[in-house]
């Protein structure tokens, strides 16, 4: 079976080609590397062990992806490529709408014309409404969104189940990632934010490194066990292992869009995530307590019961090989791929 992977070369992409290629499947990888590195794809060429293609273009290019159809015979598209960054999202909103939309109508469309019937798609967690109970389930309400980022990801749901009800042929499977962190086992290949971090793991592991004097707490006034902000941090590994059942599960599950929640179940708060990092790996992460950050909240964290029970996947990683697989990164490559 073929996979056909954009945003490939990207953080989760890349952790992803490794698992599929460990479990059998034929990869093709496709990124503008906008967000990502060449080295990134070299690397996951080495430890995948195998030399999958790889095509430079941007999947808002219909005709570029109907060559790539034409050239593989294409059973699945996981459609990672998109741009991701909440703050830029506010300041460039057409950008956004214009990379994240375009890619997934002209990757629909694309596979229409090559009869190519799954989709696994990343969504987030950012797609539920900010004033949900805990755990959030697949059902706990969405929209609200506080971003054009968010908004882009809840009207490719939209779009990708409008296309899947139309067709009729289509199995989707929508993926929404909790709060994904850590590292490949072999520290080769991890997270590599070009600009200044905006999530809390990679500004962590660039202050314990030297690059950033310290962590800026965003609030210690919120109603949570010690006042900082609780969020589900899974690890990146077992975020790509969700893939492959995610697969798996499409073709045993034909037709129809199906939603599932990636994460730990486990709530995790700032100075919890900041302790385990330290006692994960011996360096301090000097820290100051700051200003709350706009359109943050108190709390979030899924429930695991449907990914579980459909798609038999839950995370096996502790928190603790989370960090020391984070450090294991940064400390190797301080200054990411370049
Ligand atoms: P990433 O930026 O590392 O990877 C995305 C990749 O897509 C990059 O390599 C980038 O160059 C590429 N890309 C972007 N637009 C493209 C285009 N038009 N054509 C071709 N390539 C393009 O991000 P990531 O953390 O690996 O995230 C992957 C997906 O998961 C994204 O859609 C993101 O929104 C979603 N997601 C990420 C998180 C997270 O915390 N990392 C959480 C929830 C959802
Ligand atoms: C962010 C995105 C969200 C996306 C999710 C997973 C924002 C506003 N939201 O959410 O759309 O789905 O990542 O990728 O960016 N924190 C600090 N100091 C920092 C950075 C973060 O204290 O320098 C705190 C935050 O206040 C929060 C926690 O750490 O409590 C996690 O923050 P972050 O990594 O940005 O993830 P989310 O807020 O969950």
């Amino acid at each position: 079976m073929t996979i056909f992977v954009t945003g490939g070369a990207g953080y989760i992409g890349s952790h992803t080609v490794i698992k599929l290629v460990e479990n059998g499947y034929d990869v093709v990888v496709a990124d503008n590397f906008s967000n990502s590195k060449k080295e990134a794809v070299k690397r996951t060429r080495e430890l995948a062990g195998k030399d999958f293609p790889l095509y430079e273009i941007d999947i808002c290019n219909e005709r570029m992806l109907s060559k790539i159809f034409t050239i593989h015979d294409i059973d699945c598209v996981i459609h990672f490529a998109g741009l991701k960054a909440v703050g830029e999202s506010v300041e460039k909103p057409l950008e956004y709408y214009k990379n994240n939309l375009n890619s997934t109508i002209a990757l629909l469309s694309a596979m229409k014309s090559h009869n190519i019937n799954n989709i696994i798609f990343s969504s987030s967690a950012t797609v539920y409404r900010p004033d949900n109970k805990m755990p959030l389930t697949e059902d706990s309400l969405t929209g609200g969104c506080t971003n054009p980022y968010g908004w882009t990801k809840f009207m490719c749901e939209q779009i990708i189940t409008d296309t899947v009800n139309a067709t009729g042929r289509l199995t989707a499977v929508v993926l929404r990632y909790f709060n994904p962190i850590g590292a490949h086992e072999s520290g080769r290949i991890g997270e590599d934010p070009q600009d200044t971090p905006n999530n809390i793991m990679p500004y962590i592991a660039q202050t314990a490194v030297g690059r950033r004097e310290f962590l800026s707490v965003f609030g210690d006034d919120w109603d949570t066990v010690d006042g900082t902000g609780v969020r589900d941090y899974l690890h990146v590994v077992d975020l790509a292992e969700g893939h492959v059942a995610a697969i798996k599960y499409a073709t045993e599950n034909p037709n129809g869009t199906s939603i599932f929640n990636l994460g730990t179940g486990k709530g995790v708060s700032v100075l919890e995530l900041v302790t385990a990092f330290e006692e994960a790996t011996g360096v301090s992460v000097p820290r100051k307590i700051t200003q709350r950050r706009p359109g943050d909240i108190a709390t979030c964290y899924t429930a695991t019961g449907k990914a579980k029970e459909l798609l038999g996947w839950e995370t096996k990683k502790t928190l603790k090989e989370a960090c020391a697989d984070t450090w294991n990164w940064q400390k190797n490559n301080p200054n990411g791929y370049v």
